[in-house]
Order: C-alpha cells, then sequence, then structure tokens
C-alpha cells in the first residue's frame, strides 16, 4: 500500500481524462487545518495551455472519480488540496500493523555499498573526533539496509602509522619489551594502561627529542616491512587495543562487519603504486612519489575558511619508503574492489580530511583503481562544540576521551533516574544516555557543527532521545495494563487518531529524505512529532478505561502500529529502549 502514489495515480489519471498530459507529484500539505497533501501542479501548466490555472486545476479534480479513500478539491488560487478519510487511514493502520516492513518500501534500486566510518587508531585512544562519524555511520548503514541496499561496514583501524613506532619505541625504553627483543628472559605481559600512557608520553618527546622521532619512523618503517620482533610486537599492541577499542564502540551500539585497518590494505599498496605508475601519473618529488591531482580553475576550501588553489599534489611514496596515509586508502580502495563489487564506497569523518579525501578519490578515478560508475562519497561531519561554541575539548584543553564522554552521559543519565525516583541500573543509565548523545547529535544535518549541550539533550521532555525511549516504555505499560485485550481494527474516529496515522506517514517519507540527504535529521524531527502525536491521543482518550470495548481494541492495535513504528525508527537511530525510566 503507497497512499502517495495512489493519489498521485488518479490525479495523471484525471488529468489526462481532462485533456492534460501531464505528470503530478504530491507533497504533505503546509496547511495542515486545511488538507493533507497538496499538488502545485496546475500552476505550470497555464502557458503551454493557454488557460488560467484555476481552471486546470478545477477540470482535473473534476475529472478524477468519486472513491471513499480521498476528497480531492481546489483552492485559490490554484492548489489541488487532497483529505484523506478516515476510512483510508484505518486501512493505512492496519496495513501498517501487519505489514512487516511498518509500510517502508524498499528503494526501487538495490545498491552495494562499503561503508568506512570507524577511524580509531591502535595504540590511541578513541576520542571526540571518532564519535560524530561512529553515531552517524552507524545509523546511515541501519537506513541504507532498511531500504534495501547491501551494506558492509568496515572500522578501518589507523594502525598503519607512526604512532605504532612511537608507542614500541616508548615501551621499549621504559624496559617492557626486553623479552621480545632478546634482552631478558621474563615476559612483561603489556596492559592497555601501558599503552594508554605510552602513546601520549611518545608523543610529546617527538615533539622535543628529535633523536626519538627519528628513531620511531625507523621503527615505524620497520613495521611496515615486517621484520622481526618489531612486527609481533606490533600486532600484540594491535590486538589489545583493538579490544578496548571493541568496547567503546559496543557501548555506542556500533557494530562493524569488518575490522580491518590500514595495515591489511599494506599488501595491495605495492601493487597500487604499480597500477598508478603504469598509467604514467606518477612523478617524482624530491625523492618522493606525487601524482598531480589539481583540476582547473579549482579553489579548494581549507578548514579555516582559506583556499588551496591548485589542489597540491597527492604524495603516495615517501622518500624512505614508508606507506602514507593516502597510500594505504587508495590501496584500500583497490582491496576492496578485489574483493566485492561495489555501486558506492562512502567514508564518515570531520573536515580536517576533505583535502586528503580529494585526492584519495581523485587517484583512484585517475587511474582506474575506482572504476567508472563507482560512487566514492566523503561524508563530512561538522564539529561537537562546547557552549563557548568552539570544539569540546577538557578543562585543561585536552581532546576528550570518547570513555569519558560515555562515563559522563552514563552519570547525568543515573542523576536524572534518581531524581525521577527510579532505581537505575548500569544498561539503563548506559541506554538512556547514549540515546541522549545520539538523538542530539542526529537531530543536527550531518554537517553542521552544534552545541553539546548535556542538559538539554538529557531532558525527559521534548525532541530528546530519553523523550523517545520514554514515550515507548509508557506504551510498553499501558500495553500491560491491557493484557487481557486483544488488538482490533485500527477504526479511525477522532482527529488525534488521524494525526497518528498522518504522522506515521510523514516518518515514513522521512527515511527516504535521510537517504537521499546522507542525514538523519529529518526522521529525528518525524519521529518527535509521531511521538508528540501519540502524547496528545493518550491525554485526551481513556484507553485503560474505555468502555466500548470495540473501541478499546482499536486502541491496542493503533498503540502497538506506534510501538512498532517507533522502534523501528530506534533501531536505525541505534538507540535501545531500557525497561524502566
Ligand atoms: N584514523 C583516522 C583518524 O583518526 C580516520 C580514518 C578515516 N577513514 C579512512 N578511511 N581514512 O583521523
Amino acid at each position: 500500500m503507497n497512499i502517495i502514489k495512489d493519489i498521485e495515480k488518479l490525479l495523471n489519471d484525471g488529468a489526462i481524462k481532462a485533456g492534460f498530459d501531464e505528470k503530478f507529484s504530491v507533497s504533505f500539505s503546509d496547511k495542515r487545518e486545511i488538507c493533507d497533501f497538496q499538488c502545485n501542479g496546475a500552476f505550470a501548466l497555464a502557458k503551454k495551455y493557454g488557460k488560467n490555472p484555476f481552471d486546470i486545476a478545477s477540470e482535473i479534480v473534476g475529472s478524477i472519480e468519486q472513491n471513499e479513500d480521498f476528497i480531492f478539491s481546489v483552492a485559490r488560487p490554484a492548489f489541488i488540496n487532497i483529505k484523506l478519510t478516515d476510512t483510508l487511514l484505518s486501512k493505512w493502520g492496519n496495513f501498517v500493523l501487519h505489514d512487516e516492513r511498518g509500510g517502508l518500501e524498499k528503494n526501487e534500486k538495490k545498491a552495494r555499498v562499503l561503508l568506512d566510518y570507524g577511524g580509531a587508531n591502535v595504540a590511541k585512544a578513541l576520542h571526540i573526533g571518532h564519535l560524530r562519524p561512529a553515531i552517524i555511520g552507524e545509523s546511515l548503514k541501519r537506513l541504507y539496509k532498511l531500504l534495501g541496499d547491501e551494506v558492509i561496514s568496515d572500522v578501518h583501524l589507523g594502525d598503519w602509522g607512526l604512532q605504532m613506532g612511537l608507542t614500541e619505541l616508548q615501551l621499549f625504553e621504559e624496559g617492557k619489551l626486553g623479552f621480545f627483543f632478546g634482552e631478558s628472559k621474563e615476559k612483561y605481559d603489556i596492559t592497555i594502561d601501558d599503552l594508554n600512557e605510552a602513546y601520549p608520553t611518545a608523543n610529546k618527546r617527538k615533539v622535543s627529542e628529535e633523536d626519538f622521532k627519528k628513531k620511531a619512523e625507523e621503527w615505524t618503517l620497520k613495521i611496515q616491512k615486517k621484520q622481526e620482533p618489531y612486527y609481533s610486537v606490533y600486532k600484540i599492541i594491535r590486538e589489545l587495543s583493538v579490544k578496548e577499542i571493541a568496547k567503546n564502540y559496543s557501548k555506542l551500539g556500533a557494530e562493524f562487519d569488518l575490522w580491518k585497518g590500514e595495515s591489511d590494505a599494506s599488501d595491495f599498496t605495492k601493487e597500487a603504486v604499480e597500477i598508478i605508475k603504469n598509467k604514467g601519473l606518477a612523478r617524482e618529488s624530491e625523492g618522493a612519489l606525487v601524482v598531480d591531482v589539481a583540476e582547473e580553475g579549482e579553489n579548494i576550501p581549507t578548514e579555516d575558511g582559506k583556499f588551496i588553489n591548485p589542489m597540491p599534489p597527492c604524495l603516495i611514496q615517501k622518500s624512505n619508503g614508508a606507506d602514507l596515509y593516502a597510500t594505504t586508502d587508495i590501496a584500500t580502495i583497490l582491496m576492496r574492489n578485489k574483493e566485492y563489487k561495489l555501486d558506492r564506497i562512502e567514508y564518515v569523518t570531520d573536515g580536517r580530511q576533505k583535502m586528503h579525501f580529494t585526492q584519495v578519490f581523485r587517484v583512484c578515478k585517475k587511474s582506474g583503481i575506482s572504476p567508472e560508475g563507482q560512487e566514492l562519497v566523503h561524508i563530512v561531519n561538522g564539529t561537537m562544540n562546547g557552549n563557548d561554541g568552539k570544539p569540546f575539548k577538557t578543562r585543561s584543553g585536552d581532546t576528550v576521551k570518547l570513555e569519558d564522554i560515555i562515563a559522563l552521559l552514563t552519570s547525568k543519565a543515573n542523576e536524572k533516574l534518581e531524581a525521577n525516583g527510579a532505581k537505575a541500573d548500569a544498561d539503563m543509565a548506559l541506554s538512556i544516555g547514549v540515546a541522549a548523545m545520539k538523538f542530539g547529535d542526529l537531530s543536527n544535518t550531518v554537517s553542521k557543527d552544534y552545541v553539546f549541550d548535556i542538559d538539554k539533550f538529557m531532558a525527559f521532555e521534548g525532541k530528546t532521545g530519553p523523550y523517545i525511549q520514554y514515550s515507548v516504555v509508557r506504551i510498553n505499560s499501558i500495553l500491560s495494563k491491557l493484557e487481557g485485550v486483544e488488538d482490533g481494527e485500527i477504526n479511525v474516529t477522532s482527529p488525534e487518531e488521524r494525526e497518528i496515522l498522518l504522522a506515521s506517514l510523514r516518518l515514513n517519507s522521512a527515511y527516504y529524505i535521510c537517504y537521499r540527504e546522507k542525514s538523519l535529521n529529518n526522521l529525528c524531527s518525524s519521529l518527535y512529532d509521531f511521538a508528540s502525536a501519540f502524547s496528545t491521543f493518550y491525554n485526551n482518550h481513556n484507553v485503560v478505561g474505555e468502555k466500548d470495548k470495540e473501541k478499546q481494541k482499536s486502541y491496542v492495535a493503533l498503540l502497538k502500529l506506534i510501538r512498532k513504528k517507533m522502534l523501528q525508527a530506534l533501531d536505525v537511530l541505534a538507540i535501545s529502549v531500557p525497561k524502566k525510566m
């Protein structure tokens, strides 16, 4: 059942009958007190048919067959207004309630997509910069799947850069790797705490100790060349770090199909460089290998609002032979295209990587590493700011660890629950804290910066994650009071019931809008409107005490529909629902 298509068909058939062979489309009405849908198509036809638009609209409406589902009318200057009857909304409700996909149709064309939205770095803690990509990427993945795409998600760990050499060298100098380097008989088991300390220390030393930095670069190269024992130690560090990373992603509800990293592409860098060379795209520059990717007349915006022109060449090999960040991404595209047939490869990161991806994509397109017709997309997320409008930092001005954000959200949720008199457990608090964060984030257009306002995000009333969670919890509790009542047919008789079903239509439309825009904000606002419609309904109808048993059965069915649609949307947003709130 597709109401919008049905309206459009009636309109088009009516138009043909009236002598206008045109295709019309309808949209949700701006004036909801007057009608539910509107069509503005008559305006554009005036010139072509030499008639005034009001007459055109009237003739079309006059030619539409009377039916029990829709009421068509014309309003000046030439709008065609469409109202859905209660009969139709009841049919829609019953359909949605029993349809496996809640009335959502899959896209006409199924795409095969690889989504790269992790980017956590081995040996470094996950930080705030990884938060938005994880939230946004996870939801886009779920949205694409729901609408029929085949999606593979890849965490794409940053595990092939200087941080490995830095960390390993630091641990060595701390005397923790003696066993591996044959200097001690006793094996020291490295812990995650060791790692968490080693990298920041090494990173500081790199700035002030030239020798240390040089040596770390050498060690990095040795790891990349898989030289022992450097490589084996690296693998231990990697494994330890990945476990910790996985724990934090899982708290956020981010699930990856692939746990690959830059290191996995290392087997393909040689081949990628060969392909690029054979195409005659590479040239030497001060011992390094570069590819010119600038296009004529372009301006590349940088983070600070300035422009680089032209686009600098893409560095694909360092003079010492080490792999570069761009090379790992190019080789990764090569690897992915060998393994899968992909219509799109999408990346979610913040704007600092704009230039990187522009360069990588161009090299892949020029060299054919990305086949024709394959879309390479960089989805750029805005930054999460503090109250001062600047990127969210700790009090001391440091980058915030993801773990600390999650702890902050959880403790805030705990406070709220306790203030409400609920006994919170750790799962409940995590679920609510994460919901607050995610909904607050996803309510914004992906590309926009926003302010992390924890009190606003965490409110149990208003357009927030906890409010939506609470709506489901409330429905669960109402339904448990009505356990003996079976659900009947939905039979719409009141404006509040109408509003819920109309809101469900808007909610369904939102999925397609979000798919096009690659941003979840529309789904968040439609979901909020839907939850508000439920609340209005519940405040105006005594569901539990309803004497008319048929009516009550219809209410029960309606509540089940609401819960089903809410859970479907929350699943896309990767928000769970706690048992109680
Ligand atoms: N590891 C990078 C960082 O932390 C992000 C990786 C983004 N994805 C990619 N395929 N390059 O900044």
